[in-house]
């Protein structure tokens, strides 16, 4: 396999010497729950973040299970962990665990969203495992001034079908709504709430003094699902969190607190972020005409893909004599993150770069697929209005 990094796509960064400082203008980003800026140098925020990279013995363990190994991982789109050999332990030992990943629900979904989601499904079936979906509509609320509780409740309800339409185990999966489930995460909450200092919270997730006091409360919320299952199951239970990288400050509390409650730490697997189709590492935040909505129509999905930044050269015979950069294109990470196979792909590299592949021919290939996957997606979800009850934690339809 090709080792590649959809973060170091531009040449301009490959030869800098590590100097230990994201400040850096050259390699300048900025990864919270709320903010996600610049070009990512994912490595760096393993050290920075102080998470363990997935190793091939890892990805050998998994293996196991599956029998093959998921694209994700072998793509490295899944690339940092905490404890994952942990959670492979219990596996083996005959001891279940649970999943939880979440959303917080202040736009329609996009397939960046999906990504972990998709990967989770698959967790879920290849390992039996229950899973809790947290939405975060207290956090949506509270983040900025200008959302109202109607436009949250809007988004909320949408992305219940997109969740839904992800395919997860209807018996294995509960969908937590903060603000109506709140009886069931608030008792741990407050547990978990004593035991951090502002200063931690400061610290860890950059709450300053003109952060207003919901969200400095909020964390807690988000840890709280942590350790629902063992009061579920009525014993400490393992739980797993595949989710984006983004979402590892509040894993870092949680666990500090963790065995002091008499839990087990919540376990990690960390995803990078799909790029947006406007250019490759640079993080788009929510420009609407970059990313690949699950409602969007086919018509609108050919004229995204068009307007795609690619990585090719300015004319034809230009492409055909220097070859493209198939690593900074936002197309080629589309394509293959979710619909070449990794032979298909390497192909599709080498056939970029040495000038014989033009991107028309591969934003075809990406508006074919996408239009494709999310036309049987956009089914599924429609499907997926009647059966909201069944998937809510309290069995409760949800209204739009
Ligand atoms: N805070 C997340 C967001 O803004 C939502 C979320 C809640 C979440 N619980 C989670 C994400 C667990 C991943 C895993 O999208």
């Amino acid at each position: 396999m090709l080792e590649l990094n959809h973060s170091k796509g531009s040449s301009d960064i490959s030869n800098d010497e590590d100097d230990n400082s994201t400040n850096n203008s050259k390699h300048d980003f900025k990864v919270t729950p709320w903010e996600v800026e610049g070009e990512i140098d994912y490595n760096k925020l393993i050290a920075q973040f102080g998470t363990q990279p997935i190793t091939s013995e890892i990805i050998e363990r998994i293996k196991q299970v599956t029998g093959e190994v998921h694209p994700m991982l072998k793509l490295q789109y899944f690339f940092s962990h905490r404890d994952l050999d942990w959670i492979l332990n219990k596996h083996e030992g005959g001891e279940s665990f649970y999943l939880y990943t979440g959303r917080g629900p202040s736009g329609m979904v996009h397939i960046g969203h999906m990504m972990p989601w998709l990967f989770t499904k698959y967790i879920q079936e290849k390992f039996g495992s229950k899973l809790l979906f947290q939405l975060t509509d207290d956090e949506k609320f509270l983040q900025t001034q200008d959302r109202s509780r109607e436009e949250i409740g809007h988004y909320t309800y949408e992305n219940i079908l997109d969740i839904i339409a992800v395919g997860f185990n209807p018996d294995k999966t509960k969908i937590i709504l903060d603000t109506r489930h709140i009886q069931h995460l608030y008792p741990i909450a407050t547990e978990i709430a004593k035991r951090i200092t502002f200063s931690t919270a400061k610290a860890v997730f950059g709450f300053s003094n003109s952060t207003n006091i919901g969200m400095i409360g909020f964390p807690p919320i988000q840890a709280a699902p942590c350790f629902l299952p063992s009061i579920i199951e009525n014993k400490p239970t393992p739980v797993l969190i595949p989710a984006a990288i983004d979402q590892d400050p509040y894993w870092r509390v949680t666990r500090d607190v963790a065995e002091r409650m008499g839990y087990y730490k919540p376990a990690q697997i960390h995803s990078k972020f799909l790029p947006s189709l406007g250019m490759v590492g640079k993080m788009s935040s929510s420009k609407p005409e970059t990313a690949l909505f699950t409602i969007d129509e086919p018509e609108v999905i050919d004229k995204k893909v068009s307007a795609a930044f690619t990585g090719g050269q300015a004319t034809v015979a230009l492409q055909r004599q220097l070859g493209g950069n198939a690593l900074g294109c936002p197309v080629f990470w589309y394509l293959r993150y979710l619909f070449d196979t990794e032979r298909q792909s390497d192909e599709r590299l080498l056939k970029c770069s040495s000038g014989n592949l033009l991107c028309g021919e591969c934003k075809s290939d990406l508006s074919k697929e996408s239009q494709k996957f999310l036309g049987e997606f956009k089914k599924r979800r429609e499907k997926a209005k009647d059966v909201i009850a069944e998937f809510m934690f309290d069995g409760a339809p949800y209204e739009k």
